[in-house]
């Protein structure tokens, strides 16, 4: 039987730190601002600004939304997040994925000042990452070390596998494993025996966006299980990319879906708008 590694907890835990800081760098006057951008009407991506919104308002996180329409150039999305760029009331800037297909979202990416991009998207921050010298960290990847962390488990030495290699999950998961002194082996839809590997795994972190893609014979004895897959299944219920049935009877912890990984991005992104107002006002 595995422990649930509870995402809520841990995620009102960080937003009350978040909320602290916030008081505390107001009475020095700095206020912390957060701009969300969206372009269209992908009603997920509708959920996920109205969710930050939120955040913002729960831990006193100044915040602007853009909704702009379908049809909105690429020059006048970049004209925006140049306008914001000067802006001294914001700290962060956050546009929404995915965009309409005629904008180029590396385009759209590089146009936002690094020190503003509380994604860390921006190939500075990329680069840097890379190097272990980073101010921000990538939401959701920051967040599972911090679910980790959460179990009191170690990753020095540990074997993990992420299941995934995106730019926003995958790849940057793999380096802050590394980073925390993991041995990473990073699997993806060519890997040969993927099963056999994922079986190796201490910490297995799959991020693929398939429900049911991880079964409970790929789960080590004990590992540490972390699903990052937000998916229907074919009643239409939210989940992950792990049978659950089949993984918690095996794993020493396991995330739920929904209740694990999703509202540690939330709380990621209210931390990375902070250390940008802090970077700012140095
Ligand atoms: N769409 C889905 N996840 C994300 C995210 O973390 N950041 C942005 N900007 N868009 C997303």
């Amino acid at each position: 039987m595995a422990r649930i590694i509870d995402g809520k907890a841990v995620s009102a835990a960080v937003k009350q730190n978040v909320s602290e800081e916030v008081a505390s760098l107001k009475e020095r006057g700095i206020a912390p601002g957060l701009a969300v951008i969206i372009v269209g009407e992908d009603s997920a991506s509708k959920i996920y600004v109205r969710n930050k919104k939120r955040a913002c308002e729960e831990v006193g996180i100044y915040s602007e939304e853009y909704a702009l329409p379908e049809e909105t150039t690429q020059t006048e999305l970049i004209e925006l997040i140049g306008k914001l760029n000067a802006d001294e009331k914001i700290s962060g800037i956050l546009v929404q994925a995915p965009l309409p297909k005629h904008i180029d979202e590396m385009a759209v990416i590089e146009a936002i000042l690094p020190v503003k991009d509380v994604d860390a998207f921006h190939p500075y921050n990329v680069g840097k990452i890379m190097i272990g010298d980073f101010d921000f960290l990538p939401c959701t990847p920051a967040g599972v070390m911090e679910l980790i962390s959460s179990t009191g488990e170690r990753v020095d030495g540990k074997n993990c596998v992420v299941i995934g290699r995106s730019n926003i999950v995958g790849k940057p998961m793999a380096m802050l494993l590394l980073h925390a002194n993991a041995t990473v082996t990073i699997c993806h839809s060519r890997t040969k025996n993927l099963a056999e590997i994922c079986k190796t795994a201490d910490i297995l972190v799959s991020a693929v966006g398939r429900a049911g893609f991880v079964t409970g014979d790929m789960v080590k004895p004990d590992a540490i299980v972390i699903d990052v897959g937000m998916n229907r299944d074919e009643k239409g219920k939210l989940c992950g990319d792990v049978s659950f049935i089949e993984a918690e009877p095996k794993a020493s912890f396991i995330t739920p879906v929904p209740g694990g990984v999703g509202p540690m991005t939330i709380a990621m992104l209210m931390k990375n708008t902070v250390t940008a107002a802090k970077i700012q006002n140095a």
